[in-house]
């Protein structure tokens, strides 16, 4: 551990009004502790949940391969292979571009990759069952050689998501669904719409995104935050078997422009936020806002609900080609839907919402901190222009018992608030520590680090903004990947040392995660907050390659269980 810098602490003592001035004590936590879940297993899932890719229906709906074939205009060709139908006869029952998930009855989609062309894996598709095989011109012949017949189109996954929504029947079309985008929030924004859909409308309800997906009560790990195009459609399937009426879920911007959304039309698209992220796949702000945009067109959505007090939501609303509805956290009077009366708590924050019709809602944001009071305002404003029952749906958001790994509270009875959250980019470490700062009059001893392999340009900004947010501010290593945790850490400090001494919190860094944690509690006195934010719900860290079991939540509990015993 490397004591860098002593805290220069007349800067930060901004507690909001009506403060407990001996700030929170174990009572004041609530009295229910809340339970963000279980993540680790779908209970009852079954056995499809087990095979590699996504669940499948257990009753799909064939189509026929010519149909495919026309619908896309081309003519399957090939198919010589003995052991299937001849050239469109053949069924298809469902469509994977991995051919490691592909089953009997499938198209399997060979995309081109950066390294293979998934015509590679085709003889591996066709042992699985696959009937056909849909590819680009390179592929094709690979593909043929299988025996198996081809649809060749210039660009298989430009079209692939229509076809999967073809195959398995239109299956989100009966549902309401809403996508949420933005640089920040939208897990949590997502789950607090899953929130309001569970109190305000009859049925099940589903959500998808960076933690989990959730099917009614039935839980999945998420590779990604929003799946593949055939993945889904496939979930889409799924959830009409399972009586699903509604859903929400999160739309990346890697999802917009590499088309895993084609086939879904939202009936509500929301739009949280921008600011600068994700720098290694867009050229620029410009491209990346461009991205986003593309989900307030009549192409994959039917009415937009856009954040009025972010700048790229105000140019958003020049810029979208559906009808738009807006919000503004703000109060700003030109907002469709906006907060009044904020009053905000070390837990959660209450407020009022005020609607285009004078509509008055009494509204709390289950989560503490001034961006989850937008988080909200855009979950109820999503809902009632879903055409929910605004209160109702205010109800439902506030009934959420918390959002996994977001401002998710760790309580072992510790006279001091110690949470764990996702924030791993600039603007959210800063919106969360300026979040927290507004709930207490104690210390902020925070832990962040920087993942490797991934945008370099993050980790001085991150490693700032600790440093002049926070009073004891641990750098560690978050998941080093390949790289060497020492020089991503460097990295880190250089941007630590960048903010004048007068206005930097004490310094330290502490290489071994677990270690820094504890390093952030032995700091804690009562009132004070611990905060580990980057990993949030994650459940490894990878380190050259090898994922070890890390939890931040259990990390955190042990060492403050720990720091207790010593106490
Ligand atoms: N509206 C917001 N504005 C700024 N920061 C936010 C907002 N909502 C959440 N955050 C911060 O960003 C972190 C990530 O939030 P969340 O997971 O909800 O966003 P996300 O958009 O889904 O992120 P990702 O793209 O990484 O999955 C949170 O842990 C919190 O620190
Ligand atoms: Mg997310």
């Amino acid at each position: 551990m490397i004591s860098v810098d002593r805290l220069a602490d007349q800067h930060r003592r901004t507690a909001g009004p009506g403060r407990d001035p001996l700030g929170p004590r174990p009572g004041d936590f609530g009295p229910e502790p809340r339970q963000p879940g279980n993540l680790t297993a779908v209970p009852n899932a079954d056995h499809t949940l087990r095979q590699p890719g996504a669940p499948r229906p257990a009753h799909p709906r064939p189509q026929p391969l010519a149909e495919l074939a026309g619908r896309l205009g081309v003519a399957a060709t090939g198919g010589s292979s003995p052991s299937v139908a001849p050239v469109g006869g053949a069924d298809v029952t469902g469509i994977t571009h991995d051919s490691r998930a592909v089953r009997p009855g499938d198209l399997y989609a060979a995309l081109p990759g950066a390294r293979f062309h998934g015509a590679d894996f085709a003889a591996q598709a066709a042992d699985s069952g696959a009937v056909a095989v849909l590819t680009d011109p390179a592929g094709a012949e690979r593909a043929a050689a299988t025996g198996l017949p081809v649809l060749t189109v210039p660009d298989p996954r430009a079209v692939m998501g229509e076809l999967a929504a073809v195959v398995y029947g239109g299956p989100g079309e009966g549902m309401l669904r809403i996508g949420v985008t933005g640089t920040s929030g939208k897990t949590t924004t997502a789950y607090l719409i899953e929130g309001g859909l569970r109190g305000a409308r009859h049925g099940a309800t589903a959500l998808i995104g960076t933690v989990e997906t959730r099917i009614g009560e039935e839980r999945l790990k998420s590779e990604r935050t929003t799946p593949e195009a055939t993945d889904l459609q496939a979930l889409f399937a799924v959830m009409r078997e399972r009586g699903v009426e509604s859903l929400v879920m999160e739309v990346s911007s890697h999802a917009l422009v590499l088309g895993r959304v084609d086939g879904a039309v939202f009936d509500v698209a929301v739009f949280n936020n921008l600011s600068p992220e994700h720098m290694e796949f867009h050229s620029g702000m410009e491209d990346y806002f461009q991205a986003k945009a593309q989900l307030f067109t009549p192409r994959r959505s039917r009415l937009g609900v856009v954040n009025l007090d972010d700048e790229y939501g105000r140019r958003l609303v020049a810029e979208a080609t559906v009808p738009l509805v807006t919000y503004s956290a703000e109060g700003r009077l030109d907002a469709d839907w906006r907060a009044e009366d904020v009053q905000a708590g070390l837990l959660d924050s209450r407020f009022t919402v005020i609607g285009p019709k004078g509509e008055h809602v009494q509204a709390v944001a289950p989560l503490p901190g001034p961006f989850n009071v937008a988080n909200t305002l855009a979950a109820i404003t999503a809902l009632a222009a879903a055409g929910l029952d605004p209160q109702a749906a205010a109800d439902g958001v506030a009934a959420v018992p918390g959002v996994p790994g977001r401002l998710e509270r760790v309580d072992a009875g510790q006279p001091y608030l110690a949470v764990v959250d996702y924030a791993h980019k600039t603007d959210a470490v800063e919106s969360v520590l300026r979040a927290l700062r507004t709930t207490t009059q104690g210390r902020i001893h925070a832990v962040l680090g920087c993942g490797g392999d991934r945008d370099r340009t993050k980790r001085g900004p991150m490693g700032a903004a600790l440093a002049r947010l926070a009073d004891t501010a641990v750098l560690t290593s978050d998941n080093p990947r390949s790289e060497d945790p020492l020089v991503i850490l460097a990295a880190m400090l250089d941007g630590a040392v960048g903010v004048p001494a007068t206005e930097r919190g004490h310094v330290i860094v502490e290489p071994d995660r677990a270690a820094a944690v504890a390093v952030a509690v032995a700091h804690a006195r009562p009132g004070d907050i611990v905060l580990v934010a980057g990993k949030g719900h994650e459940q490894g860290q990878d380190i050259a390659g090898e994922v070890r079991p890390f939890d931040d939540r259990e990390v955190l509990r042990a060492a403050i269980e720990k720091d207790q015993k010593q106490l």
